[in-house]
């Protein structure tokens, strides 16, 4: 494996974007080729077998464009698929999961609320994960019915993401919670508006940072980091272009814009055509 290779990034959209962010500050010397499974997003809804061959077969693409690690940037995509793409592919694949965790670390009233697709909240990996910690926490679950759909089309801050925020997070509000667990990438670009709806009231639990500095402890491990005399020839302000590829199985002048607003990446997305994987 060449330390040079790219690392693969992939979600359902634009959600893992947030952790595409978080990796490029951690990392910004190495090249990223992120994948949006657009065509097929949102993943929430849909069968978990289906999700499953889906990641599978971008990870199977990811490989053949010589990635050198793979990060699972969607918290759908690892429950029902990390530990099979772990087994089919010989590189570090990190994955992303609720930092139910951190929440039950830090929560003083012991309740904590859990925003996440629909998916997610019944995946057999994500109810392991509460058993483990909600002996003397409990955890308030929502499903965040409406938003992937509407951060897929760059809404952030609507009126109407303000209504569907307000209704998923109402019985959370209504409770003791002091904390709130985003498991979900694309939540992560709804911040500003649950600050805003929430007063502040609930400390906000987000994964991507962890992820980027799993990532690099993975790298540094496998010793895989780009070398020293690369960085310096790149330097570290020339990035964006150079150093990412976009791509959609979907719209692509869609992803363009869309991480554009979201990030401030100014890169052409490229469409591309991946076949799912049988399980
Ligand atoms: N960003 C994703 C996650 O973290 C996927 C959401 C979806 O496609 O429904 O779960």
């Amino acid at each position: 494996m060449r330390n040079t290779a790219p690392i693969g990034i992939l979600d359902s959209g634009v959600g893992g974007l947030s952790v595409l962010r978080a990796i490029q500050e951690q990392l910004p010397d190495e090249t990223l080729l992120y994948c949006a499974d657009s065509y097929y997003a949102p993943y929430g809804e849909l069968e978990d077998s289906f999700i499953a061959a889906r990641t599978l077969g971008i990870g199977r693409w990811l490989a053949e464009q010589h990635v050198k690690a793979i990060v699972i940037a969607c918290n759908t995509a690892t429950a029902h698929t990390l530990l099979m793409l772990r087994e089919r592919l010989k590189m570090p694949i990190i994955g992303v999961e609720p930092g139910i965790k951190p929440a039950a670390l830090r929560s003083r009233t012991r309740v904590a609320g859990v925003l996440a697709t629909a998916s997610t909240l019944k995946s057999t990996r994500f109810n392991a994960l509460l058993t483990q910690y909600n002996r003397d926490c409990r955890f308030i679950c929502q499903i965040g019915h409406g938003l992937v759909e509407a951060i897929e089309v760059g809404d952030i801050s609507s009126p109407v993401i303000i209504r569907y925020l307000s209704t998923c997070i109402r019985p959370i509000l209504d409770s003791d919670a002091d904390t709130l667990v985003l498991g979900c990438t694309h939540y992560s670009f709804l911040l500003d508006v649950l600050r805003y709806i929430t007063s502040e009231r609930l400390h906000i639990i987000d994964t991507h940072k962890a992820i980027a500095s799993q990532l690099v402890q993975q790298l540094t491990k496998q010793q895989l980091l780009v070398n020293a005399d690369i960085s310096t020839i790149h330097g570290s302000m020339m990035l964006s272009s150079a150093l990412l590829r976009l791509v959609s199985t979907g719209d692509a002048s869609q992803l363009t814009g869309i991480a554009r607003k979201l990030v401030g990446i100014h890169v052409n997305a490229e469409h591309v055509k991946i076949a799912s994987e049988p399980l």
